[in-house]
């Protein structure tokens, strides 16, 4: 599974890239919103930082405006993908976007027919949000599977990009249901390596290292 980082702070992206396992970028206006500056400026920042897919969303909700406005995205660094919302407008602005040679990014996800149809149209990500399907008492995860089900069944040049996971365990349930990619805060993605366990160990290993050479140095009169 590709991991992208769900943020537009290029601290915590500059963060993740150095650990080398980032694939990728999503921001959304909400995101762009918390970082102070220009949003064109950071996004090209980010597409600096790392190399592969930078989502940048749309505004408009009309689909010559989001055309527009795509279109905008797309001409700030090859790596742009511009994300549009799932809606009708959506559709139809996918539709021309991708006949242009654009990537879109559909997103907010609700629905394997809004995926089906988002893929259609020739999206090359869609973009499920779990954990506000489980803000609302319905299991998101369910639809990251019933999405991967659906695709597995014909061509579509389209990743399910697992989105709006909150924590660790929907990053491992995100795998096991063979999502292509999912996107997370830098918190999440800092949690995935943590294990006590780990940690218990290796001071273990380092206690005893230290202990073994104090004795040899006793042993040999230093
Ligand atoms: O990628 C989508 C994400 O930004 C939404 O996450 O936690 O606001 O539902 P959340």
């Amino acid at each position: 599974m590709k991991i992208f980082l769900d943020t537009a702070s290029l601290k915590e992206i500059r963060e993740g890239a150095s650990l080398g396992v980032v694939d990728g970028v999503t921001t959304n206006p909400s995101l762009l919103a918390k970082e102070s500056g220009d949003p064109e400026e950071i996004l090209l920042e980010i597409c600096k930082t790392v190399d592969g897919p930078i989502s940048a969303e749309v505004v408009a909700t009309d689909a010559e405006g989001m055309v527009r406005e795509g279109r905008h995205w797309a001409a700030v660094h090859p790596n742009i993908v511009v994300k549009c919302p799932c809606t009708v407008d959506g559709l139809k602005a996918t539709k021309i976007l991708t006949a242009d040679g654009h990537r879109v990014n559909m997103t907010l996800i609700f629905s394997p027919t809004q995926a089906l149809l988002s893929a259609k149209a020739g999206a090359r990500f869609v973009s499920p949000f779990v954990g506000r399907l489980d803000d609302i008492a319905t299991p998101g995860m369910d639809l990251v599977r019933d999405i991967v089900e659906i695709f597995g069944n014909y061509d579509f040049d389209c990743e399910v990009l697992a989105a709006s996971l909150r924590h660790p365990m929907h990053v491992v349930e995100a795998a096991r249901m063979g999502a292509h990619i999912g996107t997370m805060p830098m918190g999440v993605l800092a949690s995935l390596l943590k294990h006590p366990l780990t940690d218990i160990g290796l001071k273990r290993f380092l206690d005893d290292w230290e202990k073994a050479k104090k004795e040899a140095g006793a042993k040999a009169g230093r």
